[in-house]
Order: structure tokens, then C-alpha cells, then sequence
């Protein structure tokens, strides 16, 4: 590494504590999905459901840590003509990494252990998609992190990234300051590990840790200890808002194509969490968050909703390239058999209505009117949205075509903004939607796609 990378602490942390922590024998059983990378999700958001992913297509994991977007990714495009290029600083996350891709004999992936700060688009190239997840909040200057990574990002493409939230991990950082009044200017890494055990198991006992949900269960287990480094004894990271978000996307000629799905420590966030009508009931109230600009309307959602401590989206350098309802020649999709599961069940089952739980803390019973399950019958990734508004229109003779198609554009907008199902060209081979192990529990709780 050069001397513009200069992290040597924050390089001997994920050396003596890779991040997250795998097992490479893991990979014989089971495939983690990285929510953030699934390509169905890419392409609606980034790409307007357009991308053909038979066409050789470059992808950077920046910061890939131990290897689980790098995987995700690498094995939904087995059979295309992609190429991969891993890139970490720690020498120990990347052998984990590399040893996950040979269980399961993923061959088309360069390694490079290096800072992206060091990154130069001359000699590796240019990039369809840059997937950099809990990284930049760790640099001493993020916005020359991105700006690295725009330097190799291909004109039309895309970057997907993961920042902590400042209000959701307000807990967080209240421990850290905590804690760091127990260490010395000298207090070595595994001393502090230790330390914050004995402290946090002797104020789980004393009932003191109620606001550090999460910090308790990292001390059944020694491999939480990344976890625990990473999250409360980490040498550098910082947090940001909504409002922060957009101006520093900005500031490296980026903008926000959305937000998605992520499961971080209070639970599952999907773009609703960034929604402020979802707070609100008095129809003034609901006109002018309706007429707000962004980032005002998210900003409002955020301090509201207050638990989001990680904010995953895309971003590129034209917004206007994500799909939308309105994108009605497109065919929607569910993403995993998850929703597929939730869709079947309801018909099945007849409910009248179900559960909707968001991460943000709203809790509503949604009703399931015909039209919700006419639609939620036809979507297979084939029929276009004209296609299902016909169907729909056709048992439903007391609506006239015009409504049939605002119910059906209302429904799939909640559904996508969920990130239960996404649009695609029909010109184009649907994803199949991804095996999901959980059973259905009754509500669109986003909690089960953690183990996809
Ligand atoms: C919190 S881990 C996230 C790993 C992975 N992206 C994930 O989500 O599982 C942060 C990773 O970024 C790497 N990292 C931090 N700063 C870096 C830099 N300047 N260049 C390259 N990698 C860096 C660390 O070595 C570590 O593996």
C-alpha cells in the first residue's frame, strides 16, 4: 500500500479480527444472500429493469471484508460472462474470502489486498457495478473514499453502499463513549476486548445494558468478538444522516437511486423507513410531507422512525435510471420466494387482510381487496403491469379500467417499496425468484429475509 492509505491501526483491527466472521466450510451448506446485492434489485433500481446480465458485466467489491457480497454475487451470475474484482486491505479477510470462492470453485475473481483509496481506473479498469458495504464510514475522509470509487465506475453504472445512521446508532456510540473513559491512551486491541466483556456482562447482570439491545448475545459466543471490534471498539467511524447522505453523493457527481432493504441490529429497513406519510394521519399533514422534496422527506422519516442505524442504497449518476410503477411495460417479480410465499399464502388462505411491521416501528393491518389479489395471483415475471391491469379489470366489473390501473399501480409501489418484487423488461430473462428458508409468519414482518 502507498502512503496516501496510511490506516496502519484500522488495518491491524481487520487483520486481528476479520470482519464479518466465516467459516469456508460453511459454503457447503449454505449461501448467504447479501439483500443490497441481489441482482433483480440492481438492475430495477440502477439500471430501469434493463440490464442484460448475459452481457459481460465487471464488478468491484470494495472493502469485501470476508467475502459474502463477493459470493452472492459471484454465484447469481455463474453462467454470465461477469468478472470480479475483491479488493480489501486485510490480508486475513481476504484469504477467508478466497477460500469461500474455492469451496464452492468460483474462479472468475481477481484478488487484490490494497486500499481503495489507492484504486486507479488505468490499470483495473471500469466498473458496471461497485458494491462497497460498511466501509467508507471508516475511512478518515469518506468522500475521497467514493470519490476512488467513481474514479472506476463506468459511466452508466452503479454503486452499492451501506452507511451507519446517525439516530439509530445513537446507543451505539453512547457505549463507546463509555467505554473508552475505562481504556488508557495505551490500552491494547484484545485488553479492550476483554475489558468490554467483564463490563458489559457486569452491567447485563445489574440490568444496566437495556439500551445496548444486542451487546448481551455478543458475549455467549468468542466469534462475536469481530462483531463486538467492530461495532464498539472500532479505531474510526463515523455516522450519517439522510441529508448527510445526499450531499455527499453529491459532492462526487452521484445521486440516490433509492434505498433498499438491509438487516441491521433493530431489524430489517426497506424504503418505507424513508417515507414520512407513513407517520402521519391528518390529511393536511399527509399533502405537505407528500410535497416536500428529498432530502427533507427522508429526513423527516429518520428522525421519526429513529431506529435505522444502517442505510443501505444505490446510487448513480442519473437517478432516473430506476424503474418505477409507472414503468408499466415492465413485468413485476417477486425477488425471493419469500414474497412469492406471502402472495400464495394470502390466496390460499383468503385473508382479508395481514400485518405489515416496518423496521421504523409502524405497525398497520393492510387490506386485501380483490384487486390486491388479483395482482398478487398474476405476477410471474412474464406479464407486464398493462398485462396484469387487464386481467385485474376483468373480474372486476363494478371498476373501470382507469381505477383498476391507479389500484394496481398503488399496490405494486408498496410492494416494491418493500422490496418484495421488482420490475424488469419483459424483453428480458426474469431472476427466478431466491430460495428463502423462513416460513411465512402470518405478517409482512421484513425480519425473515435475514437468512435468505
Ligand atoms: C466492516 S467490514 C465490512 C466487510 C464487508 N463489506 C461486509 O459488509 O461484510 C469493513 C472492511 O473494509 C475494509 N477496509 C477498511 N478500510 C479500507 C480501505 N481503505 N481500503 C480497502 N479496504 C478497507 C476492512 O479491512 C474490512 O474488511
Amino acid at each position: 500500500m502507498n502512503a496516501k492509505s496510511n490506516l496502519p491501526h484500522i488495518q491491524d483491527q481487520y487483520e486481528r479480527y476479520p470482519f464479518p466472521v466465516r467459516l469456508p466450510e460453511d459454503e457447503h451448506t449454505r449461501l448467504i444472500a447479501s439483500e443490497i446485492d441481489r441482482l433483480a434489485k440492481i438492475d430495477h433500481h440502477c439500471f430501469g429493469g434493463q440490464r442484460d446480465f448475459e452481457k459481460s458485466t465487471r464488478i468491484l467489491v470494495a472493502g469485501g471484508g470476508t467475502g459474502d457480497a463477493l459470493i452472492f454475487l459471484a454465484e447469481q451470475l455463474r453462467e454470465c460472462p461477469a468478472e470480479f474484482v475483491y479488493l480489501d486491505m486485510s490480508s486475513a479477510s481476504l484469504e477467508t474470502a478466497r477460500a469461500r470462492a474455492a469451496v464452492r470453485g468460483l474462479e472468475n475473481i481477481e484478488w487484490i489486498q490494497a486500499s481503495l483509496l489507492d484504486l486507479d481506473a488505468q490499470s483495473i479498469g471500469h466498473f458496471d457495478y461497485i458494491n462497497c458495504v460498511g466501509v467508507l464510514h471508516h475511512l478518515k475522509d469518506p468522500r475521497a473514499g467514493l470519490e476512488s470509487l467513481v474514479s472506476c465506475l463506468s459511466p452508466d453504472g452503479a454503486l452499492g453502499l451501506m452507511l451507519y445512521g446517525q439516530f439509530g446508532r445513537k446507543n451505539v456510540y453512547l457505549l463507546q463513549e463509555m467505554l473508552n473513559q475505562f481504556f488508557g491512551p495505551d490500552t491494547e486491541l484484545s485488553a479492550k476486548v476483554e475489558l468490554t466483556r467483564q463490563i458489559f456482562g457486569d452491567l447485563g447482570r445489574m440490568g444496566r445494558l437495556e439500551f445496548g439491545e444486542g451487546a448481551l448475545n455478543l458475549l455467549k459466543d468468542r466469534r462475536s468478538d469481530a462483531y463486538l471490534v467492530d461495532t464498539y471498539l472500532h479505531g474510526q467511524d463515523r455516522a450519517y444522516t439522510v441529508t448527510d447522505i445526499h450531499e455527499l453523493l453529491s459532492s462526487c457527481g452521484l445521486e440516490l437511486a433509492g434505498f433498499t432493504n438491509f438487516f441491521d441490529d433493530q431489524g430489517f429497513t426497506c424504503a418505507l423507513d424513508y417515507d414520512p406519510q407513513v407517520f402521519f394521519s391528518d390529511s393536511d399533514l399527509l399533502a405537505r410531507v407528500g410535497s416536500l422534496e428529498e432530502p427533507n422527506r427522508g429526513q423527516i422519516a429518520e428522525i421519526l422512525g429513529g431506529k435505522t442505524s444502517m442505510h443501505a442504497f444505490y446510487a448513480t449518476r442519473n437517478s432516473r435510471a430506476a424503474a418505477t410503477a409507472r414503468d408499466i411495460d415492465h413485468a413485476p417479480n417477486f425477488v425471493s420466494s419469500y414474497g412469492q410465499t406471502v402472495a400464495d399464502s394470502i390466496i390460499e388462505l383468503d385473508l382479508q387482510s395481514i400485518s405489515l411491521r416496518l423496521n421504523c416501528g409502524i405497525e398497520r393491518e393492510l387490506p386485501i381487496g380483490p384487486v390486491a389479489r388479483a395482482l398478487l395471483r398474476g405476477i410471474d415475471g412474464r406479464k407486464s403491469t398493462r398485462e396484469l391491469v387487464e386481467i385485474v379489470s376483468q373480474g372486476q366489473a363494478e371498476i373501470d379500467p382507469l381505477q383498476s390501473m391507479e389500484a394496481v399501480l398503488g399496490h405494486l409501489d408498496l410492494l416494491i417499496r418493500l422490496g418484495l418484487v421488482t420490475l424488469r423488461s419483459p424483453d428480458l430473462k426474469p431472476f427466478a425468484p431466491q430460495h428463502s428458508s423462513r416460513p411465512w409468519n402470518g405478517a409482512i414482518d421484513l425480519r425473515p429475509f435475514a437468512d435468505l
